[in-house]
């Protein structure tokens, strides 16, 4: 299983996987265009021509980051994918300098495998929240907000 950078030719079925979730109330949606928008914060995982996994990590300010959309399709679940994508994202942040890594989640014991922790999503700064607004479930999030302070150095 190799995790490589997202191209532009994985973004619809980056999509479908997305909002294959979304539709079941598990993540949030992406729009073409946003992903489109963001191609350089995703990494995938393929098999053969087949996209079975994703996920991107997005940089909100000088100290924090997003784990968005990280989706394993469900017939290569329970593999290790998806903890290697976390990882991966882990890793960027480190190389970026990026002290914090955060995710909105219902995946709670998953990320806490990471050694993420819950937080108050008050805590999280306000410019995180762009998103939220155009969620249908705001202003009633029932996700959970998980925290992972990276190492200082590394
Ligand atoms: C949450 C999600 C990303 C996890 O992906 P995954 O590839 O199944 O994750 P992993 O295989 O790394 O770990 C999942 C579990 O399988 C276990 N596992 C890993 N490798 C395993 C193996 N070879 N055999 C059996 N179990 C294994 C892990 O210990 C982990 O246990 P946990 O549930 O107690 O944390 C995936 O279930 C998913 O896409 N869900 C739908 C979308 C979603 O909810 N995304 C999260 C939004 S933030």
């Amino acid at each position: 299983m190799k995790i490589e950078k997202a191209r532009i030719s994985d973004v619809p079925q980056m999509h479908q996987l997305i909002n294959y979730f979304a539709d079941k109330g598990k993540m949030l949606a992406r729009s073409l265009s946003e992903i489109y928008e963001n191609i350089r914060d995703y990494f995938v995982v393929r098999q053969g021509e087949r996209v079975i996994a994703c996920t991107a990590l997005h940089v909100s300010w000088s100290d924090l980051a997003e784990i968005k959309s990280l989706a394993v399709a469900e017939d290569s679940q329970k593999q290790g994918i998806g903890g290697k994508l976390v990882e991966a994202c882990l890793s960027e942040a480190g190389e970026l300098g990026v002290a914090t890594v955060f995710c909105l989640t219902y995946e709670v014991s998953f990320f806490e495998s990471f050694g993420f922790s819950q937080i108050d999503k008050m805590e999280l700064p306000r410019k995180v929240w762009t998103e939220c607004y155009v969620c249908p479930k705001f202003p009633n999030c029932d996700e959970v907000a998980l925290i992972y302070n990276l190492p200082a150095g590394v």
